[in-house]
């Protein structure tokens, strides 16, 4: 019988290696055409060895050239497309022995961007999850960690720099130009923290001591033209040394860090060992050329990879099931990191603010969608594909929810317990919990069903005053909806921040935790009916079901002591109001006005509770989604708060400018963001009006935020102008390569604009643009993913047009890149919740690609989960 049905992977199958590598030495000279991998690897019975098991090694598009076994050639072997078996080892594998191995890959033909590929001419090495198999044959599997020693060859000319991890033992020169180094990583890792990167590169450096006295050399590599670009990266780095010392007590390791610049690169950065890789997106700022958001992404970018050092490596996974063990941990380390960096309360409440923002968004669709999994996945066919928000920021979730319970200062104990404990080995996400139950003492037992169960929590609230009693009595009922492969679900060890808001002010904040189905809390001496604030600061990644009146909302709108409620009360009251088809009324307007007015609040803040649910997030809220409906009303009740408001908006566009020359930090770009929403605001009210404003905002900014929120604003609403502008724009920014994805990305996510062609057009033509390049993710993503993700209501059009230009562009990006075209396969996700014709329509589409039969394991994944079969 004949199975061409996709592998599934299962957590529960679990086995540990047979065999382990100690030793491992690679010799490889590149060649982008035909590179040679000689590998020596030191074999030992690993922890499940068995008697006469072969050493099976993974390895993917690799040419085979010969096989050595302690130095003699060995016959008994057995190839497939994804393996090499050995078989009739030495005294049957029980001692160590020593398996040398040689290979060719083609870096130039490599499109996938995993394993060794060529970028602008040099190259670079992309690893995690699974790409260190098609440099040679591997174990190539997280819990097999070996001490790496690296000899890099090339021509000198084309390649002066050749970087590995750890440290440069000795460098060399070869006969016919060509030259090598020797780098060795003093501590054992798994394969999917190798890199190497080699060619015409330049850096900056900076040498710092750290806590315990030692010199540490930085480095900041990137092409030559780009060094101007790199010292925000620079800074970036050392604020997070700095602060992984201050509250963790976690010190660099290495003698050498260094950070390099790839401008093809499948996400956004990676953690290797001493040599982190990044995106050029995440590295390279300036404030001609970055907006603030770019430098703030870049920040919590390199914090991420660098904190990952103790969270990821020197702690690794066991399996690839346990991926939020060091994704999520990291990801809340550099929440708080950026939090911290924020410098005031109301700075981490912005924050904290975005960062839900952008799970509720991402993250809340996926888990009520076709491709839920817990954080921690029962079952997966492609790995690349759980790469997840869930993984990551849901992850990151959980992990802030220990702190919650146990508190700043029993989270660390359980880090510090962590780390004891497993300092240097591959762990699973119970290690992780039991370090925190144990450090505090306590019973995390039913904690645990968030690393199981898929879904986000309902948690139904309802509330009674007494008052002849003074008591007030809140009744919380959770429950968790069925989800692929998960009908059965257990509550939740959930805990919540609250606070009684009275006229007396007389009520502190207090933890509740809700373990049971339902459980009620009784509140003494409650003298007048309060107001209540739940779920504070989110302390809880669920969804509340609680119909608080308008009245109630508004006040905690208008004065809760919890920012991130204060916000969340503001998104409520628009978000019912858009969806029942209402414009904002006059005690909404007026809350609104106060808060725009407060001179106690952040202007990031007041940009924050200004802006609007995205559509995506209302969505969620339906149960039969009309995006046009959605998309309509939204519009109209932004154009009511914008005409309104229009007198204040004007006062704060004067106010709110920055004029003694650019600084990035978080004050300042809080300015800029308020400022500009006021531009989008007041262009909203009367483009004609303020469209000179705009235009001059764009013509004689000294930064790309405003220089871009100026077009923007110009190109969103549909200003004649916008198009010299766009024009002007690509001339003055033609060679660099991020500002011309910005430039692609706004014309592509333009919403739909009254009597303008649809933007549908405008994206075919951008993918016929000399400048578009099919095989440069960035610029894919800036061109299809921004429109088919970034863009609902141009990309939902009831003829199917946006759906059909996704199908084809999904089965064209395949080929190329599987794991981008895989992500861009997910835009079709949440098909089942549309209503007639979009639901049939994206059906038809989905079908269609369904139908391919070359599909990548990766895009296979996403298609039949979406399809549901
Ligand atoms: N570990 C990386 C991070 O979160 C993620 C990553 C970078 C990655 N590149 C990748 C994952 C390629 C899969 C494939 O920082
Ligand atoms: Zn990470």
């Amino acid at each position: 019988m004949k199975t061409d049905l996709p592998q599934s992977f299962r957590r529960l199958e679990y086995r540990p290696p047979n065999y382990t590598f100690g030793q491992v030495e690679l010799d490889i000279a590149l060649d982008p055409a035909r590179t040679i991998v000689k590998s020596r690897l030191q074999v030992l019975p690993g922890k499940s060895y068995e008697t006469g098991a072969p050493l099976v090694l993974q390895g993917q598009e690799l040419e085979f050239v010969s096989l050595r076994i302690n130095g003699d050639a060995h016959r008994h072997f057995e190839l497939t497309p994804e393996t090499l078996s050995i078989y009739s080892l030495p005294n049957d594998g029980k001692d160590p022995f020593v398996v040398e191995i040689i290979c060719i890959c083609v870096p130039e033909k490599n499109t996938s961007l995993m394993g060794l590929y060529v970028s602008n001419g040099n190259f670079f090495t992309q690893c995690e999850a699974e790409g260190f198999r098609k440099i040679t044959y591997f174990l190539d599997r997280p819990d097999v960690m070996a001490k790496f020693r690296v000899t890099l060859q090339a021509r000198e000319t084309e390649c002066p720099v050749l970087l590995a991890n750890g440290n440069l033992l000795s460098t060399e020169k070869l006969p016919n130009g060509w030259h090598s180094a020797v780098w060795e990583d003093p501590f054992p890792k798994p394969s999917y923290l190798f890199a190497l990167v080699a060619g015409k590169l330049d850096c900056i450096e900076e040498t710092i001591t750290t806590g315990s006295g030692a010199r540490k050399l930085l480095q900041i590599w990137v092409e030559p033209h780009d060094l101007k670009k790199t010292r925000h990266a620079m800074d970036s780095l050392i604020a997070s040394i700095r602060w992984d010392e201050r509250r963790y007590g976690l010190e660099l390791d290495l003698e050498r860090f260094m950070i390099v610049a790839v401008s093809d690169f499948n996400m956004g950065a990676m953690e290797n060992k001493g040599l982190n890789i990044f995106n050029t997106k995440y590295v390279l700022a300036q404030p001609e050329t970055a907006t603030d958001i770019d430098f703030a992404n870049i920040e919590s970018v390199v914090a991420h990879e660098y904190f990952h050092n103790w969270t990821g490596n020197r702690v690794t996974c066991q399996d690839w099931f346990q991926l939020s063990l060091k994704e999520g941990l990291t990801v809340f380390r550099d929440q708080e990191f950026s939090a911290d960096q924020m410098g005031t309360q109301s700075g981490r409440a912005v924050k904290r603010i975005e960062d839900v923002r952008t799970l509720r968004q991402l993250q809340f669709p996926e888990d009520a969608g076709p491709m839920a999994h817990p954080i921690r996945p029962d079952e997966y066919q492609e790995i690349n594909n759980f790469y997840t928000v869930t993984v990551y920021e849901k992850g990151a979730e959980v992990v802030r929810m220990y702190q919650t319970l146990l508190g700043v200062e029993g989270f660390r104990k359980g880090m510090d317990l962590y780390f004891k404990r497993h300092d240097g080995q591959a762990v699973t996400c119970d290690d992780f919990l039991a370090a925190m139950a144990d450090a505090n003492h306590c019973d995390l037992t039913q904690f645990k069903n968030w690393y199981s169960q898929a879904g986000t929590p309902r948690i139904k609230v309802e509330e009674r005053y007494d008052a002849p009693q003074n008591q007030y009595h809140l009744t919380l009922s959770q429950s968790i909806a069925p989800s692929p492969s998960q009908s059965e679900k257990q509550p939740f060890h959930i805990p919540l921040k609250v606070r009684l808001l009275t006229p007396a002010d007389d009520q502190v904040e207090q933890l509740l935790e809700l373990k049971a189905e339902k459980q009620t809390w009784t509140f003494d001496n409650i003298n007048e009916r309060p107001v209540l604030s739940l779920n504070r600061n989110f302390s809880a990644p669920i969804r509340l079901d609680f119909s608080q009146s308008e009245a109630d909302l508004l006040a905690l709108f208008s004065s809760d002591d919890d920012a991130f409620n204060r916000w969340e009360s503001g998104q409520k009251l628009a978000m019912q109001m858009i969806l029942e088809n209402r414009l904002p009324d006059a005690e909404l307007i007026a809350a609104y006005r106060d808060i725009l007015l407060d001179p106690e609040l952040d202007p990031a803040f007041k940009e924050l509770a200004l802006t609007l649910p995205a559509e995506t997030y209302l969505y969620e809220q339906c149960t039969s989604v009309d995006p046009q409906q959605i998309f309509k009303s939204r519009r109209a009740f932004r154009r009511a708060l914008a005409s309104s408001l229009r007198l204040e908006w004007a006062a704060l566009y004067q106010q709110m400018q920055t004029p003694d020359g650019f600084k990035p930090d978080a004050i300042s770009a809080g300015k800029r963001a308020l400022k500009n929403l006021a531009l989008s605001m007041l262009l909203d009210a009367d483009a004609l009006i303020w469209a000179p404003m705009a235009v001059n905002q764009y013509q004689n900014a000294d930064n790309m935020t405003d220089r871009y929120a100026a077009l923007a604003g110009l190109v969103i609403h549909g200003v004649n102008a916008a198009k010299e502008c766009l024009e002007d724009f690509y001339q003055r920014f033609a060679g660099d390569a991020l500002v011309l994805d910005k430039w692609f990305a706004l014309q592509s996510s333009r919403p739909p604009v009254d009597g303008a062609e649809q933007t549908l057009t405008d994206v075919y033509r951008l993918r016929e643009h000399v400048a578009f390049k099919m095989n440069n993710p960035n610029r894919v993503r800036s061109v299809i993913h921004a429109f088919c993700m970034n863009n609902p209501a141009s990309f939902h059009q009831a003829d199917g047009s946006g759906y059909a230009f996704w199908a084809e562009a999904v089965l064209a990006l395949d080929p190329i890149n599987p794991q981008v075209a895989a992500r861009l396969a997910r835009a079709l996700d949440r098909w089942r919740l549309f209503a007639q014709p979009y639901q049939g329509k994206m059906h038809a589409y989905l079908e269609e690609v369904a139908a391919n039969k070359t599909l990548s394991a990766d895009v296979r994944e996403v298609i039949t989960k979406a399809l549901g079969n």
